[in-house]
């Protein structure tokens, strides 16, 4: 057990993050996404803490926050393709598989021994600061244990994490809510998670429609069982049957709403805390309403058919 400190969004608390990264600690961020349980990703010892703290499966390799294109130039090569997408959304919540630069000074616990580099510069001022301060590569996955909600604010951190990390510094809620879309380039860009960035704004840029990386969304690691709430969900609810509670989006009558005016963004932003919700309710049984499977809508389905998969 450690104490886990809440830092506060100021000089300060972004100094003493700064410094825990330096020393090998664990250290929590808010990011535009969802928040990020930091480490030095140099360091092996300090990203097998990360595996530690979430319980999380080896295999399954991390993402690098970088604070510019310079840096993602020192340890990645880059595709024209990933420069124009690097240029039209970073900072932003996409993410970028891209080939490791060779002998590049980065943990091989972070790509579990892969030859690419998940890359991204996050949009959230004081992710950005961090990053700065630090003047590292900050290997960051979702701040949550293993196969649970992903955390969307201080609070979601400390109730998964506290005592197994050194400290959260608090943004407040994150704005976007789902985690960042995962493009790769090995033949051709392809679409590995959908996420925060809507699959058709990157295709609009590249003028072209993106593959599906080895037939269907993989990332590897990506478990089918994943965002797991306590409660049982059945979705595409169109009626709530006797002894459910209902996790609506659009106009209907529910226990909780998504979104009551049908809007993705909105909805991509209150999903995880819907779902944290939910837990906090004891909520045994959980129907979901249909959300259209387009924008945003389509990162949002992804992640409650992972938190409905069998478990
Ligand atoms: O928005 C986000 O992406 C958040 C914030 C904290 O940045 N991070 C996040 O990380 O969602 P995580 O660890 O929960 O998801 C990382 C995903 C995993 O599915 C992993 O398999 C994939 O990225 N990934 C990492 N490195 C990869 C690589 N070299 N090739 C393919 N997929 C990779
Ligand atoms: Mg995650």
């Amino acid at each position: 057990m450690v104490t886990t400190v809440q830092l506060s969004p100021d000089a300060d608390g972004l100094d003493r993050a700064a410094a825990l990264l330096s020393e090998g600690r664990l250290v929590a961020f808010p990011t535009e996404t969802v928040y990020g349980l930091g480490a030095d990703a140099r360091s092996d010892s300090a990203v097998a803490g990360i595996f530690e703290a979430k319980g999380r499966p080896r295999f399954n390799p991390l993402i690098v926050h970088l604070p510019d294109l310079a840096a993602v130039s020192e340890y990645c090569e880059m595709p024209p393709e990933a420069r124009d997408l690097a240029q039209a959304f970073w900072p932003g919540p996409l993410t970028l598989v891209l080939p490791l630069r060779p002998g590049a000074a980065i943990s091989p616990l972070v790509t579990a021994g892969l030859d690419t580099l998940a890359v991204r510069l996050p949009d959230h001022p004081l992710a950005r600061d961090l990053l700065t301060r630090f003047g590292g590569p900050v290997a960051a996955p979702s701040a949550n244990p293993s196969g649970r909600v992903s955390p969307t604010s201080a609070a979601h951190v400390m109730a998964g994490l506290e005592g197994r990390i050194s400290a959260v510094l608090d943004g407040g809620p994150t704005g976007v809510g789902v985690e960042s879309t995962i493009v790769g380039f090995e033949g051709g860009p392809c679409l590995l998670r959908a996420g925060g960035l809507p699959a058709e704004a990157i295709e609009q840029c590249l003028g072209a429609p993106l593959g599906a990386g080895g037939g269907g969304i993989s990332a590897p690691g990506q478990l089918a069982s994943h965002y797991a709430p306590e409660g049982s969900m059945r979705l595409e609810a169109t009626e709530r049957r006797e002894g459910e509670v209902l996790l609506g989006f659009g106009h209907v009558e529910a226990d909780l709403n998504l979104s009551p005016s049908g809007d993705l963004t909105e909805a991509a932003a209150n999903l995880f805390a819907c779902l944290h919700r939910l837990n906090e309710m004891q909520a045994e049984r959980i129907a979901v309403s249909p959300v259209p499977e387009h924008g945003l809508g389509r990162a949002i389905n992804d992640r409650l058919r992972r938190a409905a998969a069998p478990r």
